[in-house]
Formats: structure tokens, C-alpha cells, sequence
């Protein structure tokens, strides 16, 4: 039995969706514990490209029990509209369950995301306007509404009364329409219709799977550097994708964790505002954004793209407490000769970080401190084994282990199911 939290050791995008697909064919549940459908995770399998936003990425399995976890905030809109197109391409959701504690993601949380965003002129977030800040915010001021309330119709009406006697004042105060009500109530009571069977109250469930002795996928959504205490505030998601945060978003103990798998680019990626020392505006950073396709998987917009970022690494490692690194899309360093990896960052006061990421205002002003080494320059994308990798990209990916100082577990060279490899030791390759 093992309880593995896969998590993003980045900025969001590394590729957990194709790594819990990967996983998940061990598992016997795969939990989403936090995020909403914000989330892009894109899988390519069987059943083709899939990009899943709120539907955990276990759900090719017939055998697997995917649960949409309690951290979560769910629009069921957008929940129904996945699983519809899931049922169009031949995938069952019968083992799909949401957990009653999990809260609702309401139209007016994406009307809101807008408007706030507006509101703030020049000083935006950047966010997907999924709404999953505003549905957070309301779940912390205690005027947000759980899916389990779909089931208790005159407790789910009074919840709703309550909550847009303040939603309202703010829809009004932003420049936008109140909403009616009734409508909403109607709505709901259509969700309801469609969802009351799979929502469940998780803690039995789970607690019968952890006496079980069953394994335990908990997938995290974005990355470290976008938590909204250890990221990069205010430029952050509403929620915690560390793993500290797996078992409590996802229903079990707080001991419960046996692994932490970070996933991780070999190169760095962002969407969205906020600072990124490593972020290159030359032809490498387009070629990686063109070899890597990197375009959000939720929103299309271009990604910004740099090398790798050894300092927030070190970082991500020691605050998720890192078993094992997962490392992806090597192949689309195939053609660099050199390659960067920043292992500090000089303040503008002349300090020099190495392992820890400094607050947002300091990390403004950040400039990377640079190692350089050589690249591959042949395809990787075929190899099925560490010893198949050409010697330069094993020296790369140990460099990145060595920095993170945990053991690189999987490498992914492409974006397909079978395109990924496990590992075994970290040690440095020096030998040809
Ligand atoms: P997630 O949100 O962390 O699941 O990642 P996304 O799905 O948003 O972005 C990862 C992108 O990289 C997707 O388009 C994947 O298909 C692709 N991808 C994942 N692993 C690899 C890889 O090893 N090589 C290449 N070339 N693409 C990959
Ligand atoms: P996955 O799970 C990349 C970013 C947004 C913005 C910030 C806040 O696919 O890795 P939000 O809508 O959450 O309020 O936006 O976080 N962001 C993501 N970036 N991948 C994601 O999800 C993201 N989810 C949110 O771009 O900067
Ligand atoms: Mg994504």
C-alpha cells in the first residue's frame, strides 16, 4: 500500500497529468486535492489528447476510483461539459465521485474573477478567470456553498439567500448586474439532478481504502511557485499545490503520505504575471515555446519559457518534501548545444540565494547566476531507459537530481503514455 502525492515543483504546467496517467494504472484511487478547472492536464493515451480540468486523471482506468477531493472547488457546469465529452470519446465515469465537502464554484465566481481582474487596471493577476480566487474567497469568509448542499434542497436554497446578500454588494460595487436568485436556485437544482449520485462523503471511503491496504494517487494542481503561501504572492492561485496540503485537500491523515513525486520541465515554464528571473526573450525561449508547444492547455496563452530554475527547485524539493523528482520533456532540448541552469540569484543588494526563494518584491529585481553545460543535440524521444539516454542528457538530469537532492524517479521524453522511463540511482554519469 502506498499513499504518492504527484505534485508540481514549478510554476504549474510540467506535465502531472501525463505522470498520474502514467502512475494511475497501479492505483486503486486517484484524488484531485485542490484547484478547480483552472487546472489544464494534458493526457495522450489511448483514447487520444484529453486535457482534464477537474476530472483526475485516473479516470482511463476502469478499475480506478477517482475522487474530486474536498480542497477542491468545483464548478459542476464545466464538471458536467468533461464528463460528457469523456463519455464521447469512450471513457465510463462510473467510478467518478465528487466529495460533498468539496465547494461549488457558482456562475458569479467567474463573473467576479473578471471584474476583479478589470479592477485592478495595470496590476493584473493573470488568472485563468475560472473564478476559482472569488470561490476560494467566499469559502474563507464562510459564505460559499458545498456540494453536498445540492442534496438538502431547503438548506441549499437558505445557503444561497445568505450568500448573495454579499455577492450581490460586490457584483454591484465592481460594475457588474446582481443576480436573480431564483435563477440561480434553478440551476442548481438542475446540477443537482445530474450529480447527486456521485457525491459522496469521502472520509468512510477513504478510510476503508487506507485500512485496506489500497494505493493512493493524490494529484495536486498548478505548482509551488504559484502556492498561495510559499509562491510568488500576490501572483498565485488561491489554494496550496504543496504537498503538506495532499492528504488534508484529499480526505486522509496527515501521516498518511508515503511518497511525493515533483514533477518537473528540464526547462521552465510560467503562465500569467508575476516575476521569473530565469524567462528568456530570445530564439532558445521560442524554440522552447515552439518545440514544447508551450501554450496553456486552459486558456491557449502563450507560456513564458526560460532554463531551468535549480534555485526554486532546491526550494520546491525541501518544502514538498521531495521523494523522488519526475522529470519531463527532455526531448525538447534535443537540439540546444549549451544549456543554462541557474543555480543563484543575486538580489539587488548583492546577496546570493542558492537554495531558498526570496519574497516577491526581492525576487523583482533577481538576477540568475548561471552553469552552463553541454547539450545532447540527438533525439531523445525514443529512448525507454537511463542507459539509452545519450551521456550529456544523463549529466543533465543528475545535475538537476543533484540540485534538487532527490532522486530523479521518471523521465518523460515525450508527450505520450509509453514516451517515459523509470530510474534508479542519481549518482552523476561520468563514464560514457
Ligand atoms: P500539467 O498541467 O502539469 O498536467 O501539464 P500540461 O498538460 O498543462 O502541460 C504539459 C504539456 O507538455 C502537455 O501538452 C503535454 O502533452 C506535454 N508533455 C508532457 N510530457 C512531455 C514530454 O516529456 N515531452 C513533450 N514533448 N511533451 C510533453
Ligand atoms: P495546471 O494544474 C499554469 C496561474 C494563472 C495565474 C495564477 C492565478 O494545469 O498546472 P487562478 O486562475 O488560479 O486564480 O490564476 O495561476 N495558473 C496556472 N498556471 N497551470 C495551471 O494549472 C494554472 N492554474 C492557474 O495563470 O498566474
Ligand atoms: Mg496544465
Amino acid at each position: 500500500m502506498t499513499v504518492t502525492a504527484v505534485v508540481g515543483a514549478q510554476w504549474g504546467d510540467e506535465g502531472k497529468g501525463r505522470i498520474v496517467d502514467y502512475l494511475a494504472k497501479r492505483a486503486n484511487y486517484v484524488i484531485r486535492f485542490q484547484g478547480g478547472d483552472n487546472a489544464g492536464h494534458t493526457v495522450i493515451n489511448d483514447f487520444g489528447k484529453t486535457v482534464l480540468h477537474l476530472v483526475p486523471c485516473g479516470i482511463f482506468y476502469p478499475n480506478v476510483h477517482n475522487i474530486i477531493g474536498t480542497g477542491c472547488v468545483v464548478n459542476p457546469q464545466s464538471l458536467l461539459e468533461e464528463i460528457a465529452h469523456l463519455k464521447s470519446i469512450g471513457v465510463g465515469c462510473d467510478r467518478l465521485w465528487i466529495s460533498s465537502r468539496a465547494q461549488m464554484l457558482m456562475p458569479y465566481h467567474r463573473t467576479l474573477d473578471e471584474l476583479e481582474e478589470q479592477a485592478r487596471g495595470a496590476d493584473t493577476i493573470g488568472t485563468t478567470m475560472r473564478g476559482v480566487g472569488p470561490a476560494y474567497s467566499d469559502k474563507a469568509t464562510r459564505s460559499g456553498l458545498r456540494i453536498g448542499d445540492l442534496l438538502q434542497p431547503d438548506w441549499l436554497e437558505a445557503r444561497l439567500d445568505s450568500a448573495l446578500k454579499t455577492i450581490n454588494r460586490k457584483l454591484t460595487i465592481l460594475g457588474g448586474q446582481p443576480v436573480d436568485g431564483r435563477e440561480v436556485y434553478d440551476l442548481l437544482l438542475e446540477f443537482r439532478l445530474q450529480l447527486a449520485p456521485r457525491i459522496v462523503d469521502t472520509a468512510p471511503i477513504l478510510r476503508m481504502a487506507l485500512e485496506a491496504g489500497n494505493d493512493i494517487l493524490l494529484e495536486g494542481q498548478l505548482g509551488v511557485m504559484r502556492d498561495l503561501d510559499w509562491g510568488i504572492y500576490p501572483y498565485v492561485t488561491s489554494s496550496h499545490p504543496t504537498a503538506a496540503f495532499a492528504p488534508s485537500g484529499a480526505g486522509l491523515p496527515a501521516g498518511s503520505l508515503d511518497e511525493v513525486h515533483g514533477v518537473c520541465k528540464a526547462y521552465s515554464t510560467c503562465v500569467g504575471d508575476g516575476p521569473f528571473p530565469v524567462e528568456l526573450h530570445d530564439e532558445i525561449g521560442k524554440l522552447m515555446q515552439d518545440v514544447g508547444k508551450e501554450f496553456g492547455a486552459t486558456t491557449g496563452r502563450p507560456r513564458r519559457c526560460g532554463w531551468f530554475d535549480g534555485v526554486a527547485i532546491r526550494y520546491a524539493a525541501w518544502l514538498n518534501g521531495m521523494t523522488g523528482l519526475a522529470i519531463t520533456k527532455l526531448d525538447v532540448l534535443d537540439s540546444i548545444e549549451t544549456l543554462k541552469i541557474c543555480t543563484g540569484y543575486r538580489l539587488a543588494d548583492g546577496t546570493v540565494l542558492t537554495d531558498t526563494v526570496p519574497d516577491t518584491s526581492l525576487l523583482m529585481d533577481a538576477q540568475p547566476l548561471w552553469e552552463e553545460m553541454p547539450g545532447w543535440v540527438t533525439p531523445t524521444t525514443g529512448c525507454r531507459s537511463w542507459a539509452a539516454l545519450p551521456v550529456e542528457a544523463r549529466n543533465y538530469v543528475s545535475r538537476i537530481s543533484e540540485l534538487a537532492g532527490v532522486p530523479v524517479a521518471y523521465v518523460s521524453v515525450g508527450p505520450e503514455r509509453d514516451n517515459m522511463f523509470g530510474r534508479g540511482s542519481p549518482a552523476l554519469v561520468t563514464e560514457q
